[in-house]
């Protein structure tokens, strides 16, 4: 298949790249670069020894999106570009309304227009809000505690709408859990600008001394040590989901959680971190963060049955190959 990759040298888009070529598809990539950078497009080429088309264009942009649309003969969409700062979401709502909510329906407008039928679209798990663990696909979406997160539930709707008055487009809604790891060739990763906002990179940062020590956000949740627990994926095995998706797509809305089912502490992450790696990451407890929640894992039932697809790869890797990719930037 032809497929247009948004976002495409982002974190998780980079990784889904790889494997979309090693399983023999073509990759288009369309990305500003606005997160990420432009040597990450040479090391897809590297792992993969395959070819790609690059394009550095804005997919908010509909003359430079309808130009790349009437370039190809696209077989489907996997839709990874937007903004993902929680926090920053707060302090800019409409830069991220504008570009997460403009870049879906942009998207969809083309498709539409070219007959691309296929439309994959990077969910995530902050849909759930405050419901119950684990988080099953049919629960009403509760309030999220951000405009990111808002963004996510809004793109949603607008993709099962477009789906609706559309009988032939096929949308998977992913919602993906926490993305951590790296590619084992240490070639690509995440590698956030600036001090990161997300746990894992923030671990490898401290390990590696360039950053002081962790501060864990509160020890007084309801959960089994007190400190937060999230579901925590090899971002390889998010990536092959994402293929999985891709071609079991049949018309209509198909959401699925991308996760492993299995809720992990941040104290657990932090000690199975400095026992596979060998080093020492010194924390202190500090008061919670705004917005977050006690606890969120998936229900993995309905993407382990329809799709046939599973996470792989446990916390141990996660933790090697984050490490990995940290000590070769
Ligand atoms: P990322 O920032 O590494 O990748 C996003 C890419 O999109 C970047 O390369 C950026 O330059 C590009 N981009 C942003 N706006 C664009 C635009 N208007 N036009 C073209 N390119 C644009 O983020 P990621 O972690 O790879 O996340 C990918 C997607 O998955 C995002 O939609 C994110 O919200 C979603 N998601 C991520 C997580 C996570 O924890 N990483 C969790 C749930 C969902
Ligand atoms: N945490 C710390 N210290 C840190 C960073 C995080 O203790 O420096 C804790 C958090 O309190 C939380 C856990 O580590 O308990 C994970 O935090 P992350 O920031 O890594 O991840 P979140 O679950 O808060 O958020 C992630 C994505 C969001 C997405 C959300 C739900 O970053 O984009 O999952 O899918 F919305």
């Amino acid at each position: 298949m032809h497929i247009l990759v948004t976002g495409g040298a982002g974190y998780i888009g980079s990784h889904t790249s790889v494997v979309l070529l090693e399983a023999g598809h073509e990759v288009i990539i369309v990305d500003n670069l606005s997160n990420s950078k432009i040597e990450t497009i040479d090391r897809i080429k590297q792992i993969t020894k395959k070819e790609l088309i690059f394009y550095q264009e804005d997919v908010t942009d509909e003359a430079a999106v309808d130009a790349i649309f009437s370039n190809h003969s696209f077989d489907g969409v996997i839709h990874f570009a937007g903004f993902k700062a929680v926090g920053e979401s707060v302090e800019f709502p409409l830069k991220y309304y504008y570009n997460n909510t403009v870049s879906t329906m942009v998207l969809a407008k083309y498709c539409l227009k070219y007959g691309v039928k296929q439309f994959v679209f990077s969910s995530s798990a902050t849909v759930y809000g405050e419901n119950d663990v684990p988080f099953v696909e049919t629960m009403e979406l509760l309030p999220t505690t951000n405009p990111y997160g808002e963004t996510k539930v809004i793109s949603e709707r607008i993709l099962t709408d477009v789906a609706k008055a559309n009988p032939d487009f096929a949308v998977s809604l992913l919602r993906y859990f926490n993305p951590v790891g790296a590619h084992e060739s240490g070639l690509i990763g995440e590698d956030p600008q600036g001090i990161p906002n997300n746990l894992m990179p923030y671990i490898t940062k401290v390990a590696k001394g360039k950053l002081e020590k962790l501060r864990i956000f509160g020890n007084d949740y309801p959960t089994p040590d007190g400190t937060g627990v999230r579901d925590y994926i090899h971002v390889m095995d998010l990536a092959e989901g994402h293929v999985a998706a891709l071609e079991k797509l049949t018309p209509g809305v198909h959401v699925y959680n991308l996760g492993t089912g299995r809720g992990i502490s941040v104290l657990e992450l932090v000690k199975t971190f400095e026992e596979v790696n060998g080093v020492k990451v010194p924390y202190e407890i500090v008061g919670r963060r705004p917005g977050d929640i006690a606890e969120s894992y998936a229900d993995v039932s309905k993407a382990k049955a329809e799709l046939g697809w599973t996470a792989k790869r446990g916390i141990r890797e996660m933790c090697r190959d984050a490490w990995r990719y940290e000590c070769g930037v």
